[in-house]
């Protein structure tokens, strides 16, 4: 589908070169494990939002070379599948008519099984979106019920359904593992119902509540916070996640990511452009973009309130919270530790090269971690072994 993007010569992965991320943040309800930015709406401002969209896409754009061609568009959420289809449609028209989009171009749409139904689907696939990426996390009653989701497991399995009959040959199912009072046999069971579902890509993430999600008042980081509530022991959520890795992997889906699994050159080519320190301009909610500027590489953040976002765009001002220019350390920095989340690893010394740093001092790190099993050269690229991913950010922080 999307067999054109480039291959990025120092990780091995074909990436799109310009991406787009649209924010879509309603949903139906707050999970209580979820620090996005997303907002449980009675009502949501559908009209006002997509102007809103468009109006600060026109203003970006104002920085993007007239020729650039959109590789990707990736809607994420919140819940994208609760946009009015002909809404999400005018949308990419809008973007359609300023930049070209490549003919390969990946379009994702994340739904909730909650809110999707074949002729909702079939909408957006009419409007030119390729790709959907459903958000399962389980088919078991009392880990969703533990997760706060509103939908049941047959409700996910018809989503899936709904979205094959409506043409989406290209579906990817999110799962997440590690769930309190979820057994390694339960995560087996999903990981069986997930393949069986026919999906070309999957995710499977470790439930993660870390510490800033209680100032953003995540109710199941703040039970942690107060020991209401306890995480399953590390080596149990390790064997869960190699129980899911073994399973997708007989049924053709290979790992080629920390949290991530495809069939053969079905891989997030969206994602990628974040794994490769690519470039992509970013629209909505809270969405973070990175765009090229120059010799500059320019990052921002806009504001996570909806009502604050939508009054910034109103009335023509920024609506950024925050932005930085990236120094070459951090950009290094980035590019090494997204690097070694791939499969096909980081041409390690190339990339030294390419931001002035020494490998020398890292060469010696890199032996120790060849030499303790946690890493393997594959040609020029280092790449970290299932147990290196174990200790991932441990390793980074010995290379930086
Ligand atoms: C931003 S969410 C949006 C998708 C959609 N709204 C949903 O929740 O189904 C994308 C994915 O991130 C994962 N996710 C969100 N919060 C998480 C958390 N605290 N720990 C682990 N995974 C998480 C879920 O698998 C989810 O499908
Ligand atoms: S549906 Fe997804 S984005 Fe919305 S609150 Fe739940 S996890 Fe967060």
């Amino acid at each position: 589908m999307t067999s054109d993007a480039p291959v990025d010569a120092r990780t091995g992965l074909s990436a799109a070169r310009f991406g787009l991320y649209v924010h879509f943040p309603f949903c139906l309800s707050k999970c209580p494990y979820c620090d996005f930015a997303s907002v449980a709406a009675t009502e949501i401002p559908q009209e006002r939002y997509t102007d809103a969209l468009v109006a600060e896409l026109e203003a970006r754009l104002g920085s993007v070379p007239r020729g650039t061609v959109v590789d990707s568009v990736f809607i994420g959420g919140g819940t994208p599948s609760l946009w009015r289809p002909a809404l999400a449609a005018r949308f990419l028209e809008a973007v359609a008519r300023r930049r070209p989009l490549a003919p390969a171009c990946e379009l994702t749409l994340e739904a909730n099984p909650g809110a999707a139904d074949a002729q909702r689907f079939g909408d957006y696939r009419a409007a030119g979106l390729n790709r959907l990426s459903i958000g399962v996390q389980s088919f078991e009653a009392r880990t969703l019920k533990v997760l706060g989701r509103s939908h049941d497991g047959p409700s996910a399995r018809r989503a899936a359904d709904a979205a094959h009959r409506a043409g989406f040959d290209n579906l990817s199912l999110d799962f997440i593992y590690g769930v309190p009072g979820q057994t390694v046999e339960e995560v087996e069971a999903d990981a069986r119902s997930a393949v069986a579902l026919g999906p070309t890509h999957l995710s499977a993430y470790a439930l993660t509540l870390d510490r800033a999600s209680l100032a953003d008042d995540v109710p199941l980081a703040k039970a942690l916070g107060r020991g209401d509530l306890t995480l399953l022991p590390d080596e149990v959520v390790l064997e869960m996640q190699r129980t899911v890795a073994g399973v997708y992997g007989e049924a053709g889906l290979a790992r080629y990511e920390v949290s991530n699994y495809a069939r053969p050159g079905l891989h997030s080519r969206h994602n990628a452009l974040y794994w490769t320190s690519g470039e992509y301009l970013a629209v909505g909610v809270g969405a973070t973009g990175t765009l090229v500027e120059g010799v500059r590489r320019r990052r921002y953040t806009n504001l996570r309130s909806p009502e604050a976002y939508l009054k910034a765009i109103e009335a023509h001002v920024s609506p950024e919270a925050s932005h930085e220019d990236l120094s070459e350390l951090e950009l290094f920095e980035e590019r090494v530790a997204m690097g070694l989340r791939l499969t096909t690893g980081v041409a390690l010394e190339a990339v030294c090269r390419d931001f002035g740093q020494p490998f020398e001092p890292r060469a010696a790190v890199v032996l120790q971690l060849v030499a303790r099993g946690l890493a393997v050269w594959q040609g020029e690229r280092l790449a970290l072994t299932q147990a290196g991913f174990d200790v991932h950010s441990a390793i980074c922080a010995r290379l930086m």
